[in-house]
């Protein structure tokens, strides 16, 4: 089983919603996803009561229960496990970042978010944990210079997965339906954005060196 954390010290980044269509997209892929809320806003345990499917399950946990949690989920035959965290939440966060294998670390193109992303980046590092940067909500012609720089410094800061996250109605839309946005619009950009992620994350985690698992702090 590997683990993927959404972690980021802004909120409202996006966090959650890549985090839920990831799963989808991961699960249509062929993997057996878990996801873990470890945000007392219990934002995916209220997209899995709006899915009504049990085909991804969602279980709340806090974070000093999280590890056990783990190593108790990688016997069960799940091969992806899915954790949100709170943003600007230094104790989920770090929870999450000690269990997972990568840690994806989204951010918007602006430089308030990637001057933010600075924080995270510099825990990740502290706690030698293996991190990609996303840049979502960017403008869906993906050439303006806010972007552009934003892609420099994220690179700069140590690699940004690709693809680009447009902003996207289809989003927002499917969040709200409990879908993943390759449910809800299959032959959408938002869906080849998000089917283009999972292989980049899948190679990413295949490539990347797992960590030691290290206690929740
Ligand atoms: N690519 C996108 N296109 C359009 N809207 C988006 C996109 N990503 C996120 N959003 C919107 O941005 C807002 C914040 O997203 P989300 O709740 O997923 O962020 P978060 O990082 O989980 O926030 P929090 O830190 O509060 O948990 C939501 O209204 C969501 O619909
Ligand atoms: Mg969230």
């Amino acid at each position: 089983m590997r683990t993927i954390a959404f972690v980021t010290q802004k909120g409202g980044v996006g966090k959650s919603t890549i985090a839920s269509s990831l799963a989808v997209a991961a699960t249509e892929a062929g993997e057996k996803v878990f996801i873990f809320d470890v945000d007392p806003q219990q934002s995916l345990a209220k997209w899995s009561k709006a899915r009504g499917e049990n085909d991804i399950p969602v279980a709340a946990t806090t974070p000093a229960k999280l590890s056990a949690a783990i190593a108790q989920l990688a016997k069960s035959g799940v091969t992806l496990c899915v954790i949100d965290t709170a943003g600007a939440d230094a104790g989920t966060s770090l929870a999450a970042m000690n269990v997972a294998d990568l840690c994806v670390v989204p951010t918007r193109p602006n430089a308030f978010d990637l001057w933010a992303t600075e924080i995270t980046r510099k825990t990740l590092r502290e706690n030698k944990r293996d991190y990609v940067f996303l840049l979502n909500q960017c403008p869906p012609a993906q050439q303006s210079a806010r972007v552009e720089e934003g892609v420099s410094a994220l690179e700069a800061m140590g690699g940004l997965v690709s693809p680009l996250i447009s902003a996207r109605v289809d989003y927002q839309e499917a969040a709200r339906h409990g879908f993943g946005v390759t449910e809800y619009n299959p032959a959408g950009q938002a869906a080849d954005e998000m089917r283009k992620l999972w292989s980049s994350l899948k190679r990413r985690l295949a490539k990347g060196k797992a960590a030691p698992m290290k206690k929740a702090a």
